[in-house]
């Protein structure tokens, strides 16, 4: 039986950063861990239960188990509830209890670089599970929010389920935000998601979701229009793992030191 033993589950799972961040997160707690990378190659119930053998305390699921994790779990958190996914186990004696620390890992992200304010327009791009995960905590700091979705059905369901406002189109070309979120898996094919230059160029802030070593197509894209303050994904990787942490280990870590550290290895 190991001491202290963590993982991140998904697939694939080769490219986590998971490990590299909750390491950094042991030392400032003075501790020892193990965190793994484990590959789940059929179902995550399967994977779990040899970690169980293993006595694994907790973990982090990521795409594409973050629903079969919400629909195994004995107990789940208000925010698992709203975001119908999970993205933090917790071991229990009878089971796993289910978090879900992505949209607060945002918000504080956003909070941090002075990114989100109270009553702010939040234009959200993309309706998948990424996007469901964030709406509840972005509406709880008090913004406005909007999503817009190639598919528009999706964007409407959503924003039937959150009580917020699904835009299309044609009606996004007269209106401004504060914030524009790329939620969209796009990038991942080298693509943009749908949303007109004009629109893009006069938001304050943008955002993507996704991260990457270089700058994220969407990130490029916004800033050679001109927008200035673009981030990415990086902040809420490391502030999602931070509160997962803390919900194992009752050890708040300090985020932005490992930010640091892992912004001078790319
Ligand atoms: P995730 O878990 O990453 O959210 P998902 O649930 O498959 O993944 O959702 C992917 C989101 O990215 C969807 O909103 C999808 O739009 P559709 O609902 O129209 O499929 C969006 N998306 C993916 N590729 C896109 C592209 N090339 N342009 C615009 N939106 C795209």
């Amino acid at each position: 039986m190991s001491k202290n033993l963590y993982a991140v589950f998904g697939n694939p799972i080769s490219h986590s950063r998971s490990p590299e961040i909750h390491n950094l997160f042991a030392r400032q707690e003075n501790i020892e861990i193990i965190y793994e990378r484990r590959l789940v190659s059929g179902r995550l119930w399967d994977s779990l239960q040899q970690f169980e053998k293993d006595g694994g305390l907790g973990a982090n699921v990521t795409v594409p188990c973050k629903e079969e994790a919400f629909a195994i779990c004995c107990e789940l958190s208000e925010r698992a509830e709203l975001a119908g996914a999970v993205n933090t186990l917790i071991r229990l004696p009878e089971g796993w209890r289910g978090d879900n620390t992505d949209g607060v890992g945002l918000v504080m992200d956003l909070k941090n670089k002075n990114a989100l304010h109270s009553n702010d327009r939040v234009l959200i791009l993309g309706a998948g599970g990424a996007v469901r995960g964030v709406i509840a905590p972005l509406q709880q700091s008090g913004a406005q929010i909007f999503i817009h979705n190639r598919t528009m059905e999706k964007a409407e369901n959503l924003a039937k389920t959150f009580s917020c406002n699904a835009i299309s189109a044609t009606e996004l070309n007269n209106q401004t935000f504060d914030l524009i979120i790329n939620g969209t898996s796009a990038s991942l094919n080298g693509q943009l998601p749908h949303i007109s230059d004009c629109v893009l160029a006069q938001a304050n802030y943008v955002y993507d979701m996704m991260y990457s070593n270089d700058l994220t197509y969407f990130l490029r894209y916004a800033q050679q229009l001109g927008c200035n303050n673009t981030f990415d994904g990086l902040g809420m990787l490391v502030n999602q793992a931070a509160v997962s942490y803390s919900l194992w280990r009752g050890f708040m870590p300090n985020v932005e030191e490992v930010l640091n550290h892992l912004r001078k290895l790319n």
